[in-house]
């Protein structure tokens, strides 16, 4: 765990700081969870504190079991801590009802995840809907946004094919486009390209790339180091704590995706 956790979170953060210091995306001290089964308690996550800014792009990494999934579900409202806080943005989580978590999920949180999870009876148009269908938002505005959101991930031409009929990348360039039709507080993807080649992977991280650009926070749980690497930061958790907490310097973001780049040329020579 790092040494120098301050006591108060984002509080602190807010008015007269905040000139001087960057807006937290989310803060966490002593996070815990426990899921409860018959025969035993397993402590998934036993106190992880960490702070991410706005803007900021971390890949959470660590072996299986180490509690990835379990922080990201948390940020993600899907499921409450057992114990800690966790604020997003200035909103302590731990306070809310089922409803205002519900409204915060569907609002301000956009999730990635590696099985893509679309519906496989909906054209792509209608998949990057979804979220809003939840908010009773289906109106024609909704509709374009949802069209500009494909023609943006590069389904412009694919807008009435259904999930069965695309590639891997491209039901995930769905999935991205769905995360991002509420116009996300940050995008949580839980392992991405993990079901993706080399190329498809350079081309969704490029989207993270560009969408990182733009500003929006960005937290990834990945396995693969040329993945990490592409991050500003990297989290590593093991045994359901914080192991490591580092900087990605710029030299070896660009590195990972000239590595990526030729990797991906390479292949597509060879074919
Ligand atoms: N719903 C659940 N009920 C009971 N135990 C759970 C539940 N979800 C996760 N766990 C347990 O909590 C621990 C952390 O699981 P988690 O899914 O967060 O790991 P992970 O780091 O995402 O692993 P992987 O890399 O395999 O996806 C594991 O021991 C897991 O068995
Ligand atoms: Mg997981």
């Amino acid at each position: 765990m790092s040494g120098n956790d301050s006591v108060g979170g984002p509080a602190l953060m807010s008015s007269e700081a905040s000139t001087s210091m960057p807006r937290l995306a989310t803060s966490i001290r002593e996070l815990t969870k426990e899921y409860v089964l018959k025969s035993e308690t397993v402590r998934a996550l036993r106190g992880v504190s960490f702070d991410v800014p706005e803007g900021d792009y971390v890949a959470i990494m660590g072996p299986s079991g180490s509690g990835k999934s379990t922080l990201l579900n948390l940020l993600g409202c899907l499921d409450k801590p057992t114990g800690g806080s966790l604020y997003l943005g200035e909103d302590d989580i731990a306070e809310m009802t089922d409803d205002e978590l519900a409204e915060i999920r569907s609002t301000r949180i956009g999730f990635v995840f590696q099985s893509y999870n679309l519906i496989q009876q909906l054209s792509v148009v209608e998949n990057i809907q979804v979220p809003l269908y939840y908010q009773g938002r289906l109106g024609s505005g909704e509709k374009r946004r949802a069209m500009e959101l494909a023609e943006r991930v590069g389904l412009g031409d694919r807008l009435d094919h259904r999930p069965a009929q695309l590639s891997g990348g491209q039901q995930q360039r769905v999935a991205i486009a769905r995360s991002l039709v509420n116009d996300p507080f940050f995008v949580l993807a839980d392992e991405p390209t993990g079901n993706l080649d080399s190329v498809t992977t350079d081309e969704i991280l490029a989207i993270f790339d560009e969408l990182n650009d733009e500003g929006r926070t960005i937290i990834l749980v990945t396995h693969e180091d040329d993945v990490a690497d592409r991050a500003k930061r990297i989290v590593r958790l093991k045994d359901g704590m914080l192991h490591t907490d580092e900087q990605v310097s710029e030299e070896r973001r660009v590195a990972a995706r000239l590595a990526q780049r030729e990797a991906v040329e390479e292949l597509l020579a060879r074919e």
